[in-house]
Formats: C-alpha cells, sequence, structure tokens
C-alpha cells in the first residue's frame, strides 16, 4: 500500500541539512545573490546560542530559520563566517527565513519564526532584530516587526552586504 504524508515537523538543523539549505537559498535569491558557503553556514550552526531549525513536509526539508544572539542595532554581515564564541548580543538576529516557493502561503514560516520566539523567551531575551532582503519587509511588517535606526557606521557597512537591498528592522517581544 502507498503511504503518503503531509506530517510538517520543525526540528533543530543538522550538518547533513545545509546542501539543501543551498538549494533553498539558490531557489529563492538566485541570480541575485549566490547561496551561501558551506563554511559560513556551517560556523553559524555551531555558534553559540544560535536557534537553527529546519521544517519538513512529507519527510522533505522545506525551509529552514537560522538566528543568532547578536546586539540590536546591528547586522549580521551577509554570508559571516563567526568564529566561536563571536555571536554574542542583547538580541537574536534573524539571519535568514526560507520556505521552498512550491510551500509557501502555508504557514510554514510564520511556524518557524515561532520557534525562534519561543526560544528567545525561554532565554529572557526581548527583542529580534533582521534584515528584510528585496521585497519581504511587508511580510515583516505583518510579523510585528518595525524599521529600526542602525546604531554606526560598522553596522551600516555591514548592511551594504546585502547588495543595497536590505532594511534593517526590529521586533520587541511583549
Ligand atoms: C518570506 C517567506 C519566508 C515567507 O514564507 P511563507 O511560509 O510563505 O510564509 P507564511 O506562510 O508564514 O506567510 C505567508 C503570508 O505572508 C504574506 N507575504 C509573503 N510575502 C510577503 C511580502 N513580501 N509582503 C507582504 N506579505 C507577504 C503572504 O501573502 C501570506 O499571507 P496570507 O497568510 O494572508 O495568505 C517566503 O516567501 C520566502 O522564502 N521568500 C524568499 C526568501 C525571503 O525573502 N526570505 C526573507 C528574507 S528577509
Amino acid at each position: 500500500m502507498l503511504m503518503c504524508s503531509n506530517r510538517v515537523v520543525l526540528r533543530p538543523t543538522r550538518g547533513a541539512d545545509l546542501a539543501r539549505i543551498r538549494q533553498l537559498q539558490d531557489l529563492a535569491y538566485a541570480p541575485e545573490l549566490p547561496p551561501d558557503r558551506y563554511s559560513g553556514l556551517r560556523s553559524r550552526l555551531k555558534a553559540g546560542g544560535a536557534v537553527c531549525a529546519v521544517v519538513e513536509v512529507g519527510g522533505s526539508v522545506v525551509g529552514h530559520v537560522q538566528a543568532l544572539p547578536w546586539p540590536s542595532g546591528h547586522v549580521l554581515r551577509l554570508d559571516e563566517r563567526l568564529a566561536p564564541g563571536a555571536a554574542q548580543g542583547d538580541s537574536l538576529f534573524v539571519y535568514e527565513v526560507v520556505v521552498h516557493p512550491a510551500m509557501q502561503g502555508r504557514g510554514l514560516a510564520r511556524r518557524l519564526m515561532a520557534e525562534v520566539e519561543r526560544q528567545a523567551r525561554r532565554r529572557g531575551v526581548s527583542r529580534l532584530g533582521l534584515v528584510a532582503y528585496g521585497q519581504a519587509a511587508g511580510y515583516w511588517q505583518v510579523l510585528g516587526f518595525r524599521p529600526h535606526p542602525l546604531r554606526d557606521d560598522a553596522a551600516r557597512d555591514a548592511l551594504a552586504s546585502y547588495g543595497g537591498q536590505g532594511q534593517y528592522m526590529l521586533k520587541a517581544l511583549d
């Protein structure tokens, strides 16, 4: 008998997921941006305090989120390779959320973000930051993020690594 399941599962990201994550990035951002380097993705996965989760539908990874401790008002440079212990700060910076184009509009990104918020609250972190890329600012507004000023020139320089397509946004958790 053929078994067909569309069960949705959220689980922590593993090293073996990185190739699939690069495929999802390619689908989302080509030709504007190349996928992240393995070394960058892996360094952020291993960074202390990172919240990295994938969502599976029917056993296939169709989306992921990567968030790291980072100072609010500052930006994690695109594809930054983090040294151990370098991810620190008062907020969680949501480096990326991506969902396979065929699986969008089913609330999967919302579920990934709910997991980030749950873990932030558990740690007593009250702010989430991110860079809204391209046309995504409207989506983040709906999820409670608002445009927020950057702290200094170093943060503005890091934002420029998103190719002029990024806007820094912050959400204060209740
Ligand atoms: C943004 C993204 C992660 C959302 O994933 P998703 O699983 O489809 O999101 P959800 O299902 O939780 O929410 C979909 C809702 O957001 C809305 N939405 C999606 N993109 C939007 C945008 N740019 N502006 C406003 N609303 C948007 C949809 O219309 C939908 O609304 P509905 O629920 O009323 O129908 C996904 O579109 C994606 O991977 N995009 C490419 C990568 C990307 O841009 N990532 C964010 C970088 S900052």
